[in-house]
Formats: structure tokens, sequence, C-alpha cells
């Protein structure tokens, strides 16, 4: 007899091992590999985090160059991949884009065996910005983008193929600490998703294609691009906290705030808030940093809910100019690390996923003869 439901959601229920991060273990935040994110965040680069969490170590100087060259070399599109994307709606979400460049890349160069797991992820990993990019640009512009630039950063480069030029050190920065900050985060939705797959011993692509779907949710990934939409309608700090009063006067959800693991705050957050307020300065901004700290102390005053990840990703998106619509997009750029690396850490030591359900329908019952059905 299968255990009773201890709670919706499966909160709080361990679901398996990993050694790949801690999340709210009281006195570490977050840890990747047993390194806390804000000492990554402060002292590394994006490319040297996914290479801890997908190879085990840190990088030494002569690793990480030599990583850094590898996923540059691998950034160029298959034209059939390209083709599929220019048939793509302008109007599509590019979660929907990247979803099916995923699978598209699957189609075209599948893992055909484990073996092959860390090359298919590495090239993912390079080419993930130019597929939506390439969509975006193509769309939106009506131009066909080079999909290689000379860009050294995953970051830097999707900031070039996005804007047509080389970005600035501060905006560059900004890209490291913000895809090192989404890089992992132990059992969350879309994680549990890719390992679910990778538990039936599918490929790589299948379980990252299934994962980028989870993600795409309001709940999970989406939660960024639901906060800028809100705060950009808010024009003054006086404003933000009138309107987010009726909100929770209407017991609405604010997209940005809570969360399922952590209790009183969100360790990205702190960082994330600190490099939009550089942001925010930078383009002179007087209007949405501040209406986001109203929004911010608004939900603690009122609710005791606190900013998670993405609620100051929101504006430090928008202050380095870069579509709304964009921003979950490049929050996958950045787990496919985490995502992969469950995915190799379930396949190490794997037994298929299959729990059990609680069955709420009908008693067993004969099935009526159609003259007798409704
Ligand atoms: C992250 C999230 C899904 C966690 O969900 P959860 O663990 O199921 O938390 P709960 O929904 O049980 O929250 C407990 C209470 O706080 C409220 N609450 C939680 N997050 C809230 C939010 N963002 N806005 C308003 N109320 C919120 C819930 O309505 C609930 O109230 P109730 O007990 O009166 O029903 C949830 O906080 C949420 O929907 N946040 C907004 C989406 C978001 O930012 N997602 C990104 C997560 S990194």
């Amino acid at each position: 007899m299968a255990k009773q439901l201890s709670g919706a959601g499966l909160r709080g229920q361990v679901a398996g091992k990993t050694a790949l991060s801690t999340v709210g273990v009281s006195g570490s935040g977050l840890t990747y590999r047993g390194y806390d994110v804000k000492d990554l965040a402060n002292n590394c680069q994006f490319e040297e985090v996914a290479y801890l969490i997908l190879k085990g170590k840190l990088p030494n100087q002569r690793e990480l160059s030599a990583y850094k060259k590898t996923l540059q070399s691998l950034r160029s599109l298959p034209q059939p991949l390209k083709e599929v994307l220019e048939r793509i709606p302008k109007d599509a979400h590019p979660m929907d884009v990247l979803r099916t460049g995923c699978s598209m890349l699957g189609n075209l160069e599948g893992e055909a065996n484990f073996d092959q797991q860390q090359d298919v992820t590495e090239r993912m990993l390079a080419a993930f910005p130019g597929i939506i990019c390439y969509w975006y640009r193509f769309t939106h512009d009506g131009i066909r983008i080079d999909e290689n630039t000379d860009d050294d950063s995953i970051g830097g480069h999707f900031l070039h193929l996005l804007r047509g030029e080389k970005p600035s050190q501060l905006h560059e920065d900004v890209m490291h600490v913000s895809l090192i900050l989404y890089a992992e985060h132990e059992f969350n939705a879309s994680t549990f998703t890719a390992r679910v797959c990778a538990s039936t011993l599918s490929d790589m692509h299948s379980c990252i294609t299934g994962a980028i779907g989870s993600l795409r949710g309001p709940l999970h990934g989406g939660a960024n691009e639901a906060a800028m939409e809100m705060i950009e309608g808010f024009t003054s700090p006086e404003h933000a906290e009138k309107e987010m009063m009726a909100k929770l006067e209407r017991k609405e959800k604010i997209m940005g705030f809570g969360h399922a693991v952590y209790s009183d705050s969100d360790p990205r957050n702190e960082i994330i808030k600190q490099w939009s307020k550089k942001l925010s300065e930078d383009v002179g901004d007087d209007t949405l940093y501040a209406v986001s700290e109203r929004c911010e102390e608004v939900m603690w005053r009122e609710k005791k809910l606190f900013c998670n990840a993405d609620f100051f990703h929101a504006s430090a998106y928008n202050f380095m100019d870069i579509p709304t619509k964009l921003f979950t997009p490049i929050f996958v750029m950045s787990r496919l690390t985490g995502w992969a690396a469950h995915v190799m850490e379930q396949r190490a030591d794997n037994r298929i996923i299959r729990p059990s359900a609680e069955y709420t329908g009908e008693e067993l019952r004969p099935v009526p003869p159609m003259s007798e059905r409704d």
C-alpha cells in the first residue's frame, strides 16, 4: 500500500539524491557543489560555474580558456535549424522557439549514446543564444544574423547577437552574475521534469526540451516576465503602493515574490538587486528601481513575502534594454547547466521515477451498453 499524500505539490518530500546544490539549508542559502552562490557570483564568470556544475570542479585558467574556446567553436547553427526558426511566427513565445530549437537540434545532432552527454550539452550551451537571437532578429528586424561573434562569454555573445554590437563591460558583467544566479536550484519543477525524463533513459535533448516547457510557466521561470509586466505599469512608488495594496486585497498572486523552499529571503535577490541599482544609475532611471523597491517594502510589510530571484531581474534586464519576452530564455541559457548535470547524475545511479497517486475517482463499475448512455 502506497503512503498517503503528506502535502500538495510534494512540498518538503525528498525525491532523490543530489551532489549538485543545496537550497535553503540553514546557514547556507544556496550552494553549488559546496560553494556559496554569492561567493561564485562575486568572483567568477558564468563559464567557470557552468564548468563546475557540469564537470565537478572549478576550472584552472588553462581549463577555463580551453572551455570557452570550445564553446565559441560550437556556435554555428545547422541550415535546417535556421529554416525551421524562420518559419516560426513573430508572435510566438520565445520559450516555444527555444523548445522547438532544442528539439530540432536533437533531430539533427542527436545524442547517439550517453558517452556524448558532455558534448551535446556543450553544443546546446553554445547554440542556445544563437537559436533565440536568430529567430528574434529574423522575425522582428527582417535580417539573417551571423550567429558567430568574437565575444568569449555566453552572456556577451547573447547581447551582441541581440543588438548587433558588442555590449559594454557593465552589461557583460551583469550577464555573468545573472547566469550564475540562475544556473542551478536542486529539485525545482523544471529540473525534476528533466530528471523524470532522464530516468526513462531518454536522450539529453528530450530531457532539456521537457525542462524548457516546464520552466515556461509564470509560477516558475516565467515570473521575471510577469513581474516586468506589472512594474512597468506603475508610474511612481506611490502608484505602485496603491496598486499592490489593491492586488493583495483581491488576493492576487504577485509574481517575483515568495518561494516554495526559502522561508524569509532568497539569497539570489540581494545580489541581483545590487546590480539592478547599479544599472538604474547607469541609465539615469528615476522610476523603475524606486517602484521595485516600494513593491518589495509593501510585500514584506503586508504579507512577509520577500523577492525571489526573479523580481529584480526584471528591472535589471529592462535597464539593459532586453525585450521582456526574452527574459525567460536567458534563464534557459543558464539553467541548462543545472538540468544537464542532473540528467547526468540521474543516469549515473538510475531507477525509473514512478510515484503513485492517491485515487479520488469512481468506484469500480461496469461499462454500460451504448443505448443506455446519456
Ligand atoms: C513560488 C510559489 C509558487 C511558491 O508556492 P508555494 O510554496 O505553494 O507557496 P504558497 O502558494 O503555499 O504560499 C503560501 C501563502 O502565501 C501566499 N503567496 C505566496 N506567494 C505569493 C505571492 N507571490 N503573492 C501573493 N501571495 C502569495 C499564498 O497565496 C498562500 O496564501 P494562503 O495560505 O492564504 O493561501 C509562490 O510563492 C508563487 O506563486 N510566487 C509567485 C510566482 C513566482 O515568483 N515564481 C518564481 C519562483 S522562484
